[in-house]
């Protein structure tokens, strides 16, 4: 049998044994004698007995085992030119520091943080050191509106906000604190402080009783000892999107998130302690939480906290650049940034001026991969290029190719296959396993191993119904595919209404729900269209309120800005039209597939439960006009 199969076998049959062993690489204060604990599905728990500080883990560990002067975190922003690396003590006293200054603000154990933060050191001090106390950080991605922020505070009640006085994109500076200060005025539940650090582009203004400066906070401060917790103790809330407005807080707990990271490192990604791994994504985002703070830090990695994009800052070289000047073993990006590349630089010509001997392993997710850019960064880089698939609900990837274990052939268009601890299988509708090569649901067979999410906060029943109600004993991973003879599974697409723009993962109900919002629309429609570089781009339908006499290119500019303004800029919306009519069916249901394919010029089929056919002669004239819909 291969050592893959072994392996994968292994964590199917004996899950405890399995994942209790994976657990002794990491410091306990109390290690768990129990691995699963399956009595309350789904809510099963991992190593309940342990007792763990994830920070512990990922600092103090690797100072007092001889990394305390090896670069644990590398800063590299070209977008304001500057660089900045700090050991493993060096981090962890700022984090030390930090949390005593969190603790002063009467933080502990338990307590909720909220970071709005760009990508930038002291967004990491501020994850690390809500972790030293054992308190819940909840990163909100800075590209989100004030709106989304208010929802989110509403929704898990922080003690305390870190923020800082701005991000910086290429074209503009984003300012935080106004966004901020009216998230803080639109939320219902009241903030009683706020840490801001402030940057050199922007000085924010502070209110008075409420906002304390960084500096000041950390001056007054005493470091802080790391708080055992106990591993079934939430780590962190992070908000994904669902098929509404109201987002899902994603909790993932302590224990379990420390020994799946520590043992991804190594079996997935084929990393060694001592190397630099750099995931070039956003802390907002799960794999910023897995990959450029938790996963290397626990593994003794260096890290990368990339704060630029892959192409324009200034070049589309940018990305060797950082790997042949930090010395990057593996490069861990969603498709959509090599697009990028590819679309500027076709010949990787930029490739020559670097020096890229220590470059290993590309991996790639987010998204679908499509084939043209999978063999494109294999023959420019001539490394091995990694698909692999996962979800912010996951944690860490539920497919790849486990470079640490076997390396599989890849096979283009596919994650590679399960990987051990998830048994996957695809399902009909009646949630019968399909012979291979049919596609269905994906669906993970319980129990999920540890690191994935424990609940949906304050929303357990939810949580429930979500993800595991339709198929008994699985979770539903909201993908459809399939899975070859080969056991090499595809993932085609999403079954429910999320998309995914650049890699963002977007709900269109909440699009949807924003236009409904604008008092001239009396009903709409978002869909996600296919998009080259973006891989897809919400673009919205709406029908006018009857009287309404105000000009089209009025409402629709309107309807722009209002997305940009309560979702926020990373939606990307600038799409949007006006029409009579929507195609539905008898019953009422919106025919958002039959609308997708007609933008994509894909092949559909006339829904036989349509209720008018004129409604798709008017949706394609308007998809035309966009640009859309070019075959039909
Ligand atoms: N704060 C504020 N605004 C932000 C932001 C942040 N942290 N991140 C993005 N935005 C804004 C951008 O400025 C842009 O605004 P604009 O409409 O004024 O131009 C908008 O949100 C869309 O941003 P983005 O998705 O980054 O698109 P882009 O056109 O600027 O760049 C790519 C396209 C492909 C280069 C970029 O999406 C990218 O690098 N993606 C990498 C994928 C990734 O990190 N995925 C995370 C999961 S692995
Ligand atoms: P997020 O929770 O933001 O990480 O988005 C997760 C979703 O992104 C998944 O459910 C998939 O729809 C999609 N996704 C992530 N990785 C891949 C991949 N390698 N192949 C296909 N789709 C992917």
């Amino acid at each position: 049998m291969s050592q893959y199969k072994s392996v994968f076998q292994r964590a199917k049959n004996s899950p405890s044994d399995f994942w209790l062993e994976a657990a002794r690489a990491v410091h306990w204060e109390t290690p768990p004698t129990t691995g699963l604990n399956d009595n309350n599905p789904p809510f099963n728990t991992w190593f309940e007995d342990g007792k763990i500080n994830a920070c512990h883990n990922a600092l103090d560990i690797h100072v007092e085992n001889g990394r305390a002067d090896q670069a644990a975190l590398i800063y590299d922003s070209p977008i304001t030119g500057s660089k900045r690396t700090l050991t493993y003590k060096e981090l962890r006293d700022e984090v030390a520091l930090f949390a005593g200054a969190l603790a002063a603000q009467g933080v502990s154990k338990g307590d909720r943080v909220l970071i709005y933060m760009p990508m930038i050191p002291e967004a990491v001090v501020a994850v690390l050191a809500c972790a030293r106390l054992g308190a819940v950080h909840s990163v909100v991605f800075g590209g989100f509106a004030a709106n989304e922020l208010a929802v989110r505070i509403d929704d898990c009640e922080p003690k305390l906000i870190v923020s800082a006085s701005c991000g910086i994109e290429p074209a503009r500076v984003v300012e935080y604190k106004p966004l901020l200060d009216s998230a803080i005025e639109l939320a219902s539940y009241k903030v009683p402080c706020c840490i801001l650090h402030q940057r050199e582009a922007v000085s924010a203004t502070l209110i008075d009783g409420r906002d304390i400066d960084w500096q000041d906070a950390i001056a007054a401060a005493k470091p802080a000892d790391c708080v055992p917790v106990k591993s079934t103790d939430p780590l962190y809330i992070l908000y994904t999107s669902g098929t509404t407005g109201q987002p899902k807080g994603v909790v993932r707990d302590t224990g379990g998130s420390v020994v799946s990271l520590k043992w991804t490192m190594s079996n997935i990604y084929g990393v060694e302690p001592g190397e630099v791994y750099w995931a070039a994504s956003d802390i907002g985002w799960v794999v910023g939480h897995s990959y450029i703070i938790y996963g290397p830090l626990f593994h003794g990695c260096t890290t990368v906290l990339y704060e630029g994009k892959p192409v324009g800052t200034p070049d589309a070289g940018a990305f060797w650049r950082v790997i042949s000047e930090h010395k990057v073993s593996v490069l861990f990006t969603a498709p959509t940034a090599f697009r990028a590349i590819k679309k500027v630089d076709p010949d990787a010509a930029l490739l020559k001026q670097y020096d890229m001997s220590m470059f290993r392993t590309l991996f790639l997710a987010g998204e679908r991969c499509d084939p043209d850019t999978l063999e494109w960064a294999q023959t420019r880089l001539g490394v091995d290029v990694i698909d692999h698939w996962w979800q912010t609900e996951t944690g860490w990837s539920i497919c790849s190719n486990c470079l640490g274990i076997e390396k599989l052939p890849v096979v283009s268009g596919s994650p590679s296959v399960a990987v051990p601890g998830y048994d996957l299988d695809v399902l009909d509708e009646q949630g019968n396993p399909v012979a291979p090569g049919q596609i269905g649901a994906l669906a993970v067979k319980l129990p999920l191993p540890p690191g994935t999410f424990i609940t949906l906060w304050g929303a357990p029943e939810r949580f429930k119904s979500a993800y595991f109600s339709t198929y008994e004993g699985y979770y539903e991973t909201g993908d459809a595919g399939y899975i070859d003879e080969n056991g090499y599974v595809f993932v085609m697409a999403r079954t429910d209404d999320v998309i995914n723009v650049a890699g963002h993962r977007l709900s269109t109900g909440a699009i949807e729900e924003v236009l409904a919002g604008h008092p001239d629309v009396a009903e709409c429609a978002v869909l996600g269209a296919s998009d080259d570089l973006k891989g897809q781009l919400p673009i919205g339908l709406v029908i006018l309120s009857d009287g309404c006499d105000r000009s089209n290119e009025d409402i629709t500019k309107e309807l722009v800005a209002r997305v940009r303004e309560l979702i926020g800029p990373v939606a990307a919306f600038k799409s949007v039209a006006i029409v009579n009519k929507l195609p539905k069916t008898r019953s009422g249901k919106m025919l958002r597939a039959t609308m997708r394919s007609i933008a994509d010029s894909a092949e559909w089929n006339m829904p036989a439960t349509i209720e008018d056919v004129s409604a798709l002669d008017d949706v394609t004239t308007a998809l035309k006009n966009m640009g859309y819909a070019s075959k039909s």
